[in-house]
C-alpha cells in the first residue's frame, strides 16, 4: 500500500509502497478515506515532538475497518471509524475518575515496535500511533470509533483531532456558559474549530485573534463577532478595549507559544479562565508574578485533546455537524494528494491554509 514516509527529521515526504505486519491482537486494520494535515504532524518533522524513524505522520484521519485481530469485540470488518490519538484502557486511575484524555496508557500505541517494512525490508514506524498519511493502518482498536456509515468520511476525519481539540477545549474543558465572554489566540484548525465551539456555546462576544488577515476572515465566518489582528495592534489592550477594559471570561490559546499564553494570561478577567491548547516546547518558559497569580484568582489550565472523551464526543460532534451548528467543509482549504504534502506543510507553516485534507481513493 502507499505511504507517505518520513526518513529523517526535516523531511522530506516520499511516496512509498510498504508492507503493514499482521494485525496484532486487540487491534484493527483500517482503509483510510482521508487524513487532515495538522501542526502537531510540523513538530514532529522538526524534532519537537520525539519520534522513532522512518515514520509516517498523519493522527487526524478516519476510514473503513477492512480487518479485526484477535480479541476485538467493538469493531467489525465494514465499520465506518474516526480513528482518536487517545486510545484509552478505561481502567487506569485516570480513567475512572473519567479523565480519558489523561490514561495512563492512552498513547503507549504512539510508542509502540514497528507497524510495518519498507520496499527495501527496514523498519517503518507509525507516528501518533496512527500514521494516516497512508492508504492503510493498524491501530488498536480502542483508537477507533465507529460512526454512522451515511456521514462523509472526508469530513470525520478532522473530528480526530483539529475538531475535539478545538471545540472541546470551549464546552468539555473550558466550559463557556452563554451569554459569556471568548478570546481565541490562534484561528487554524484548531483555533477555529474553538471559535465555532464558543459559538455553539451560546457566547456572546467571541473575539478572535491572529497575525494572519486571512485567518481572522474565516474566524468571521466561524462565529467570531470581533478580530484582532497580533500583528497590527497589542492583542492583550485590543481585547480589553473591546470588553469595557475587563478582559474576557475564558481566554484560549492554540498557537503554543510562551508570548501568545502570556497574552491569553493577559486577555482573561480577573477569575475568568485561561485553557492552554497549543502544545509547545519543552524549554519555552512562562513567566507570570507570584502575587499576580494569587491576586488575579485566574485559573489556568492545560487541555489534552479537548479534554474529551473520544467515545462519547466523536458521536456528539457528528451530530452538531449533521445539523449545521459546526461547520466542518468551512475548515478544509485544500484537498490534496498523498504526494503533495511537502507544499501542505510548507503552506500551513506559511500560515495561509487552515486545514489541508489527503483525500485516497
Ligand atoms: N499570535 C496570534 N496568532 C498566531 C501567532 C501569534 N503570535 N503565531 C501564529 N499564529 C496563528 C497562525 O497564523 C495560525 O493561524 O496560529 C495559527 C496556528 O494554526 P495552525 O498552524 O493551523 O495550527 P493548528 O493545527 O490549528 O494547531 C494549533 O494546537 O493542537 C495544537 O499542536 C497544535 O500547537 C498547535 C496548536
Ligand atoms: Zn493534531
Amino acid at each position: 500500500m502507499r505511504a507517505s514516509v518520513l526518513r529523517e527529521i526535516g523531511g522530506p515526504f516520499s511516496v512509498e509502497q510498504i508492507d503493514l505486519a499482521p494485525v496484532p491482537s486487540g487491534s484493527i486494520r483500517v482503509r483510510l478515506a482521508a487524513s487532515g494535515v495538522c501542526r502537531s504532524d510540523l513538530s514532529v518533522v522538526r524534532g519537537v515532538i520525539p519520534q522513532a524513524f522512518p515514520t509516517v505522520l498523519g493522527h487526524e484521519g478516519a476510514g473503513v475497518v477492512v480487518e479485526v485481530g484477535d480479541a476485538v469485540t467493538a469493531v467489525t470488518a465494514g465499520d465506518h471509524v474516526i480513528l482518536s490519538c487517545v486510545a484509552p484502557c478505561r481502567v487506569c486511575a485516570a480513567c475512572l475518575r473519567g479523565e480519558i484524555e489523561l490514561c495512563e496508557h492512552g498513547m503507549d500505541h504512539a510508542f509502540g515496535p514497528a507497524y510495518a517494512t519498507s520496499a527495501s525490508g527496514g523498519e517503518v514506524y507509525a507516528a501518533f500511533g496512527l500514521g494516516t498519511f497512508a492508504e492503510e493502518t493498524v491501530v488498536p482498536a480502542s483508537a477507533a470509533v465507529v460512526i454512522d456509515r451515511e456521514f462523509p468520511l472526508d469530513l470525520a476525519s478532522l473530528i480526530g483531532c483539529g475538531v475535539v481539540t478545538g471545540v472541546g477545549a470551549v464546552l468539555r474543558s473550558a466550559r463557556v456558559a452563554p451569554g459569556e465572554t471568548v478570546a481565541v489566540i490562534g484561528c487554524g484548525g484548531v483555533g477555529l474549530s474553538a471559535v465555532q465551539g464558543a459559538r455553539v456555546a451560546g457566547a456572546a462576544r467571541i473575539i478572535a485573534v491572529d497575525t494572519v488577515a486571512s485567518k481572522l476572515d474565516r474566524a468571521v465566518k466561524a462565529g467570531a463577532t470581533d478580530v484582532v489582528d497580533a500583528g497590527a495592534s497589542e492583542p492583550i489592550d485590543a481585547v480589553r478595549a473591546l470588553t469595557a477594559g475587563a478582559g474576557v471570561d475564558h481566554a484560549v490559546e492554540v498557537v503554543g507559544l510562551s508570548a501568545t499564553i502570556l497574552q491569553a494570561y493577559g486577555m482573561a478577567r480577573r477569575g475568568g479562565t485561561v485553557t492552554i491548547v497549543g502544545a509547545g516546547s519543552f524549554d519555552d518558559m512562562v513567566s507570570i508574578s507570584a502575587m499576580q497569580l494569587m491576586a488575579d484568582a485566574k485559573t489556568v489550565r492545560g487541555c489534552v485533546y479537548g479534554a474529551t472523551d473520544p467515545a462519547r464526543d466523536f458521536p456528539v460532534l457528528l451530530d452538531l455537524a449533521r445539523r449545521g451548528a459546526i461547520d466542518l467543509e468551512q475548515l478544509v482549504t485544500q484537498r490534496i494528494d498523498l504526494d503533495e504534502l511537502d507544499e501542505a506543510f510548507t503552506a500551513m507553516d506559511a500560515g495561509s491554509v487552515a486545514r489541508s485534507l489527503v483525500v485516497f481513493e
